[in-house]
């Protein structure tokens, strides 16, 4: 295994084609770092930046051999990448973050279990394997909750809530074909925060402001930073998210998602090794980006210390509203400090992310005025359609 460090001018593999791995490669190539995806969709978003795409399988062994001859070390844009693939890619070159790391954030039940042991807190939970453990969890666990599969989920996807024990059944069935299932408590949150830690192969750490996230219907709308968190409550989740970076050895950039409650708790939710959407603000709000911040990580160069620029509120839009053309999107930019970025996708599906805008501006209150000028613009395209 290669542990050199990739030259200006070398070739960084990334598994995915995304918008993650499309900003991957437009933040390489600003630093002289060339970028090969690997994706099966001949149209994916991250080809159009990179400097080559491999059409393949994920499981495809030529593609394998091909994609690894050809790059210097590799990275993944989402969780899901067969862990398979990355433990035998890792056999011929450097892969960062690294796939044991890789493997903890896909089981929601060993994520939950790894941060309890690095000392953060979570909310109870246990496995669900079978019916009668289902139900027992549930009984011992309480209600309200959520059965959740243990792998595969994204966007609030592979969820189904519990209200009473009456409805473990139809709950329990809802998810059934989607392997195995655990069982979470539900938490009564005030705010839902992430934060974005980056590590390099040398052992440097150094976070981002702690994010606020606003779901609707189980997918991020808006985020802002800064959260309203007190300073307490940021202090501790920044050194979680440095104790879990050092303790799983992160090489690159990662998120962790937190709930805090209205009695004062902090409670994780779990994490990705992977650049986030709710780090995109950083594009516009900070020096580096997260994606610039993940390049040179995983170079091995050196990770920076982030500097906060400007209070940032980043909208996703989604497909929905997209499919009859997107004239209107250069409009939202007539606004003071708004930024469109698009990913180019295809496909419009409902629900898919298909772009996102950033507004930067002096203080929060007036971030959210503008955000809703953006949505008077768009006329309900971005996540709150339904
Ligand atoms: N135990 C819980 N109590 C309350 N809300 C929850 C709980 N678990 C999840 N949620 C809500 O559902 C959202 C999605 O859940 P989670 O982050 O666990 O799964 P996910 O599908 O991997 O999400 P994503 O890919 O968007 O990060 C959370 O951001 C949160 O708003
Ligand atoms: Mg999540």
């Amino acid at each position: 295994m290669d542990e050199g460090i990739v030259p200006v001018g070398g070739t960084v593999g990334i598994l995915g084609g995304g918008q993650l791995g499309r900003m991957m490669a437009l933040a390489g190539r600003a630093m002289g770092l060339h970028t090969l995806i690997w994706d099966p969709d001949p149209l994916a978003p991250a080809a159009q930046a990179a400097d080559d795409h491999i059409v393949a399988p994920y499981d495809s062994i030529s593609a394998l051999s091909e994609f690894a001859a050809r790059i210097k070390c590799a990275t993944y844009e989402f969780e899901n990448v067969h862990s398979e693939t990355a433990q035998q890619l890792s056999q011929l070159c450097s892969v960062y973050p690294p796939p044991e790391l890789l493997q903890v954030s896909q089981h929601r039940l060993v994520e939950k279990d790894s941060a309890r042991a690095l000392g953060l807190a979570t909310t109870l939970y246990g496995p669900a394997t079978s019916p009668d453990e289902a139900l027992n969890a549930v009984r011992r666990l309480g209600v309200p909750g959520l059965f959740k599969t243990v792998s595969g989920g994204y966007d609030g996807k592979g969820q189904a809530l519990v209200e009473s024990v009456n409805a473990v059944g139809a709950a329990y069935q809802s998810l059934q074909g989607h392997g195995d299932l655990m069982y979470e408590r539900w938490v009564e949150f005030q705010t839902e925060v992430s934060v974005v830690v980056a590590r390099d192969r040398y052992g440097k750490v150094v976070t981002y402001p702690v994010t606020e996230n606003h779901h609707r219907r189980g997918i991020l709308d808006w985020s802002v930073t800064p959260a309203e968190v007190s300073s307490d409550h940021e202090r501790l989740m920044t050194e979680q998210a440095r104790d879990v970076a050092e303790g799983l050895n992160l090489v690159g950039v990662m998120a962790l998602e937190f709930f805090v409650t209205a009695d004062g708790r902090v409670l994780f939710n779990e994490m990705a090794p992977r650049p986030h959407n709710s780090g995109h603000w950083t594009i516009e709000g900070a020096w580096p980006s997260q994606f610039t911040q993940h390049m040179r990580a995983i170079a091995g160069w050196s990770v920076a210390t982030p500097r906060f620029l400007s209070p940032t509120l980043m909208m996703n839009l989604l497909g929905d509203g997209f499919v009859d053309g997107f004239e209107m999107l250069p409009r939202v930019m007539e606004l003071e400090g708004v930024q469109l970025h698009w990913y180019g996708k295809k496909d419009m599906r409902p629900g898919r992310k298909v772009g996102h805008v950033t507004i930067v501006g002096d203080c929060v209150p007036r971030l959210k005025e503008t955000a809703e000028a953006v949505r008077q613009i768009l006329g309900g395209r971005c996540n709150d359609g339904a």
